[in-house]
């Protein structure tokens, strides 16, 4: 069970910023197709696990003072719960998802709609793109994954709709096919003054020689996490920029976190995972 630390961020210097999420509760979870190496429908799934382990994530986001939205779980859609991938949200702008794989197609209208109903101006898609499964706002920069299920297409497309910089990177493993698997977001947003202090941790064999490179340059003080740690989706994770929610399972990683200064906040998903699944990807930021 998770224990958010709610202690006055001057202990540490890191600073808490206040997040709007969008989820979905795991009511018909189950694994019942196969479209990432995780998933293996002839495993029994347990749906009420599914549900408890997805309300202390919930639980865990409430008590750190988080606004947590919630979209309607639609039945024969089990990956709803990945709200992650329903779109990627910018400034009240939601430019929505087009699945890759046809068993998860249907969730881009019905998140579509979500956003329409709740306020945000919607961007429908031309190119297959996963949401913010595949899509990273860092600092003034979206980091963008293509290889697996978003299209480099879709990076261009990303581009023209929000007239930020897109830094396209390549995922070369298939356990790590979106890029929330491999990167995890630590310092979403710039310094006073202007000054670029997002920074960003990494499982570096999850990209091509060209991406690791990009990212080297880009980010110096990044965290790169051990293959170990990467395996049991310790980068799909969630921070505020001082709580970082984690699994439990990512041991090296939750020491790297207290060593620079970050909270770690340890919930699990297990059951989530054989859907191929995380924190990460249960969790949808919403950006007004
Ligand atoms: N079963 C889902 C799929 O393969 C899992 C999605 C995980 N989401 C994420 N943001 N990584 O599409």
């Amino acid at each position: 069970m998770a224990t958010p630390n709610t202690a006055p961020a001057i202990e540490t210097g890191r600073i808490a910023q206040h997040r709007t999420y969008l989820m979905c509760r795991p009511e018909h979870f189950t694994v019942s197709y196969r479209i990432n190496p995780w998933m293996e429908p002839a495993n029994p799934t347990d749906t009420a696990l599914a549900v408890r382990q997805w309300q202390s994530l919930y639980d865990t986001y409430i008590a750190l003072g988080h606004d947590v939205h919630l979209i309607d779980p639609i039945e024969g859609l089990p990956d709803m719960v990945y709200t992650a991938n329903g779109g990627f949200v910018i400034d009240g702008v939601a430019y929505g998802a087009k699945f890759r794989f046809q068993e998860r197609v249907p969730e881009g209208p019905a998140f579509m709609e979500w956003f329409g109903e709740n306020g945000f101006q919607v961007v429908d898609p031309v190119e297959v793109n996963e949401g913010e499964g595949d899509f990273l706002l860092v600092g003034s920069k979206v980091l963008a994954g293509t290889g697996f299920r978003s299209t480099g297409d879709s990076h261009r497309e990303l581009r023209d709709v929000f007239g930020k910089e897109v830094v396209s990177l390549t995922l070369v493993d298939p356990r790590f096919y979106h890029l929330d698997t491999a990167i995890a977001v630590l310092d979403p947003v710039e310094g006073p003054g202007g000054v670029e202090r997002a920074n960003i941790a990494y499982l570096p064999h999850a990209f091509d020689e060209a991406s690791r490179a990009v990212l080297e340059d880009l980010y110096p003080d990044a965290i790169l996490v051990s293959d170990a740690d990467g395996a049991v989706f310790g980068l799909n994770s969630a921070s505020d920029g001082r709580n970082v929610i984690i699994s439990p399972r990512a041991k090296g990683f939750e020491a790297q976190l207290r060593e620079r200064g970050y909270t770690p906040v340890l919930v699990d998903l297990s059951e989530l995972l054989l859907g191929g699944g995380g924190i990460k990807c249960c969790t949808l930021e919403l950006r007004r």
